[in-house]
């Protein structure tokens, strides 16, 4: 072989150990999501946490978490991807050996992402991780294929026999979960929208929240805005043995068929759950809503618009990974602002204003 062949063999192979890199990574994506989960059910953020203001040495880690002794040595190599992925940090601490030398082990603190992970935390992430992560909510996954060759409405579908939503009312340990998880979710929505943007709530004397699950969004606005009459819309099986007080009320119902009339309507996590022609009949319910007593009100939705904050971010992929989600669990979809903009204008209403303030998710005010 010449040198200019040998050259471009050279190149060749490169690109082919950086196209077999690139493979691998993606096919051990799941290792992420599933070291995090164990890294919860054993209580690691939480152990970390009880040994503040001080690292957790390895040693007293593994002491601290109830482990199979055969098992204690690998909680090292755990700790280490979590490390690497930015739940943890490592520093060098002094090994409790009793010996004279100075020995050093590896000690852990904690991050942002893992603070977010504990157990306390009324903001916490866990409970929507792990019912995320469910085995009923995974295995769809495992059919995506099937499901694509098959008149399923979704691969939840093809997994289970039936909608999602079906599914959490049969199985009343299922929709504990779920329920648990959208209540940690809107109670860090709620923390930054009513400590930074108190203002969108201007004005509303009556607000419903449509599909308010057990209703923690409605209980937040209900206790900063004692003034707004707050009601939550949801199906009975999870509204129906709720009670509420003082300006919370609990109604069962279907927002296909019909939404208490209000000055405001919050629709958080509801849109993205369902088609184009689904959100065209939510929205006009929501029309009509808003408009009953000839008053013009609002309606706010908290739900995504795909790369309003550039494709280039890591915020992108993981937006383009709730569509997907949404494609596979409920048959829905997050959608782009010309998406938005044509549901609004298909259901009747005269303008937006798309407020960019929730992280991955915007408030998206529509106006009849
Ligand atoms: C993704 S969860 C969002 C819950 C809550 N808005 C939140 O963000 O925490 C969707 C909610 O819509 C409710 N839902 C589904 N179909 C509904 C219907 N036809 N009428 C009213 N609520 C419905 C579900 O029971 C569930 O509570």
């Amino acid at each position: 072989m010449n040198l200019e062949g040998g050259k471009m063999a050279a190149i060749a192979g490169n690109e082919l150990l950086e196209a077999q890199a690139h493979i691998w990574n993606h096919l051990f994506n799941f290792i992420n999501s599933m070291t995090l989960k164990c890294a919860i059910q054993l209580g690691i953020p939480d152990a970390i946490h009880r040994h503040e203001p001080h690292p957790m040495p390895l040693s007293r880690l593994v002491s601290a978490l109830q482990l199979h002794p055969n098992k204690t040595q690998f909680i090292y190599r755990l700790m280490r991807l979590l490390t690497h992925s930015g739940f943890f940090v490592a520093q060098k601490v002094p090994k409790n050996s009793g010996k004279e030398e100075e020995e050093e082990e590896e000690g852990y603190v904690l991050t942002n992402s893992s603070r977010l992970l504990l157990k306390h935390n009324p903001c916490g992430a866990t409970p929507f991780l792990l019912s995320m992560l469910q085995p009923a909510l995974v295995e769809p996954w495992q059919l995506l294929s099937i499901w694509f060759q098959s008149e399923d409405r979704t691969p939840f579908h093809t997994a289970h026999g039936m909608p999602l939503w079906e599914f959490l009312g049969n199985k009343v340990k299922d929709g504990e979960g779920f329920n648990a998880g959208m209540a940690s979710d809107a109670r860090l929505v709620m923390s930054v929208l009513l400590d930074k943007h108190k203002g969108v709530f201007d004005g509303v004397a009556s607000l419903v929240d449509v599909g308010g699950g057990t209703g923690t969004v409605a209980k937040a606005i209900a206790e900063a805005f004692p003034q707004i009459e707050c009601t939550v819309l949801d199906l009975p099986q999870v509204v129906g043995e709720l009670k509420g007080e003082g300006n919370l009320k609990y109604v069962e119902g279907d927002m296909f068929k019909a939404i208490p009339s209000a000055d405001a309507l919050l629709l958080k996590w509801i849109l993205h759950d369902w088609s184009d022609p689904e959100c065209v009949r939510i929205l006009k319910n929501c029309k009509a809503a808003i408009t009953s007593h000839g008053y013009k009100g609002k309606v706010m939705v908290i739900d995504m618009v795909v790369g309003y904050k550039g494709k280039e971010s890591d915020s992108y992929e993981t937006q383009l990974f709730y569509d997907m989600l949404m494609m596979i669990l409920v048959g829905g979809k997050e959608r782009e602002e010309k998406e938005w903009a044509k549901l609004i204008r298909e259901a009747g209403f005269s303008g937006y204003n798309i407020l960019p303030i929730l992280g991955l998710r915007s408030l998206i005010e529509i106006y009849p």
